[in-house]
């Protein structure tokens, strides 16, 4: 895909990407997934980690765990130097096209409810909120919305 004349390229996630992830994770959340976490999905079955490269950096990542006809998506995070740029848009583009290859019925997630920009992305993608966690978050405490984008 070529957006502004860089191009964002999706590919599944593998070793040499996960250190540059982990500081993406640090950079982007207050209790983050750590080098050794995010390896660990490297030999998950269930895991399905794509990697976005922008104008050729590592620049984002969406991490989903697949229970047999369900999607639960973990992490969602862009370097705040390619924000805005369509990377986020691109890599949901992508999950929702496995999504849909794979017959899923449903991909859900939680996220914080003060996330504008992620809320934004989410409804943009017909996620629609589904109920709530109080006090799911710590770093600081807030509650999580639930958010459920189902295929059939
Ligand atoms: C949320 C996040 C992943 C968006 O990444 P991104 O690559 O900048 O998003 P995109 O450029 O693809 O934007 C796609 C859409 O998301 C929404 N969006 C993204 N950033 C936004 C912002 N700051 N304010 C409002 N809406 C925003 C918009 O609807 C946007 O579409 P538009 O550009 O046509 O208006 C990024 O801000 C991020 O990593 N934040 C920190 C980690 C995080 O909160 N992850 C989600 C956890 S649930």
């Amino acid at each position: 895909m070529d957006i502004e004349g860089r191009s964002i390229t999706i590919t599944p996630m593998k070793p040499e990407h996960i250190e540059r992830l982990a500081e993406i994770e640090t950079e982007c959340f207050s209790t983050p997934w750590s080098y050794e976490s995010l390896a660990e999905e490297l030999s998950n079955p269930l895991a399905v980690f794509l990697v976005a490269q922008y104008g050729g950096e590592i620049a984002g990542y969406v991490g989903m765990t697949q229970v047999i006809d369900e999607g639960y998506m973990a992490n969602l995070a862009v370097t705040q130097k390619h924000r805005r740029h369509g990377v986020a848009h691109a890599l949901l583009e992508e999950l929702l096209q496995h999504a849909k290859e794979h017959e899923l019925s449903f991909i859900t997630l939680e996220v914080r409810s003060s996330n504008e920009a992620a809320l934004h992305l989410y409804k943009d993608f017909d996620f629609e909120v589904a109920g709530e966690r109080k006090q799911f978050y710590v770093n600081p405490v807030e509650d999580a919305l639930i958010m459920t984008r189902t295929f059939r």
